[in-house]
């Protein structure tokens, strides 16, 4: 399998790396408008440089092209790979709004070629434990859930991120992480409602989705947290609580209640899952899924209807009402 990676910034090295070190895998090139970047991965990985896409393009045979460029390219780049008749994998949010994405998945299908979106938290081990809990009736049936992401504003070391057109902001880049995996864990959404509060320093949404079950969840998104980057999850259901926090060493704890649980009322059961590095994991993933033919654990119409609730959000912050999905 031959891959070439477009940007080479934050997740551009990211995907680079894991490429590089993969069995079965040969990372054919990487480009960046800024040469050095470029040329500073290619000597970490062994690989070929270029100044553009297109040089890349016409000078590698590629079968998969990672696309890591910022937000605001994604679609331009994705439909440029689709036409080169190449797989492609794109960093989230699969773009900025619900018409460019849906156009994008179907560009790709219309080309024959795979669309992947990195949706990461479904292969955070905490986060894939929480869903796999779940659906095993660990915690009944759940009612309300509870999820947050906090951290430094990327745009006070990347620009684009503090221009709204560009990244979206705190809902449709970071809070979108947690959009995506509520869905995948309780379902299809029936409303959303928001608030922010938004200005240079500090882009802060808190979000709340009621769900076709009836469950609840809510999630908070903060850029310009003045702490350290951490993040956390939490599920109540009818039968227990399951809970992670990025923050506490043991991330990952289940707590079972009522008659099944030994020694008493309430018992808990800490788990700590052999940690795997989550972007190894998905990016070995959607190799594994074109090599093999199968289905993503995320689609790219997940991706779209993930984009979706967070438009939503954006349009309850701008009428101050519940949006119906
Ligand atoms: N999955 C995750 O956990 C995660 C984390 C951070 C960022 N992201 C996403 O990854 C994407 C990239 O973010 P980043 O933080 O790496 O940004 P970045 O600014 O660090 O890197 C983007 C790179 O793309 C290059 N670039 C711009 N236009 C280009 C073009 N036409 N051709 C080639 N290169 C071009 C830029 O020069 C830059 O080096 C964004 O969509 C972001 O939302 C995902």
């Amino acid at each position: 399998m031959k891959i070439a990676v477009v940007g080479c910034g934050g997740m551009g090295r990211v995907h680079a790396l894991e490429f590089a070190k993969m069995p079965n895998v040969e990372l054919v090139g990487v480009c960046d408008i800024v040469p050095e970047l470029a040329e500073s991965l290619a000597r970490q990985t062994g690989t070929s440089a270029f100044a553009s896409f297109d040089a890349m393009m016409s000078s590698v045979k590629a079968d998969i092209v990672s696309v890591a460029v910022p937000s605001y390219l994604h679609k331009e780049l994705v439909i440029q790979v689709a036409a080169a008749g190449k797989h492609v994998i794109c960093e989230k949010p699969i773009a900025l709004n619900v018409e460019d994405a849906e156009e994008m998945v179907r560009v790709c299908e219309a080309n024959g070629v795979q669309l992947f979106v990195g949706h990461v938290v479904r292969f955070f081990p905490e986060y894939a434990q929480i869903k796999h809990q779940i659906d095993a009736g660990q915690i009944g049936k759940v009612g309300v859930a509870n999820a947050k992401r906090v951290g430094a504003h990327p745009g006070n070391v990347k620009a684009w991120y503090k221009d709204t057109d560009k990244s979206g902001g705190v809902i449709v880049d970071l809070m979108v992480h947690d959009i995506d995996f509520m869905r995948w864990t309780l379902g299809e959404v029936k409303s959303v409602y928001a608030m922010n509060k938004y200005d240079d320093d500090m882009d802060y949404a808190l979000v709340t989705i009621v769900f076709e079950s009836g469950a609840v969840a809510n999630m908070e998104g903060f850029w310009g947290y003045p702490g350290s980057f951490h993040y956390a999850a939490e599920f109540a259901g009818t039968a227990g609580l399951v809970q992670s926090d990025s923050l506490k060493a043991q991330s990952l704890q289940i707590r079972k209640s009522g008659a099944e649980a030994d020694g008493g009322n309430f018992v808990e059961i800490p788990q700590s899952p052999g940690y795997r590095n989550p972007y190894t994991v998905e990016l070995e993933h959607f190799i594994g899924c074109i090599r093999d033919g199968i289905e993503p654990i995320v689609t790219a119409w997940d991706a779209c209807r993930a984009l979706k609730i967070a438009a939503a959000a954006q349009e309850s912050i701008r009428t101050g009402k519940a949006v119906l999905l």
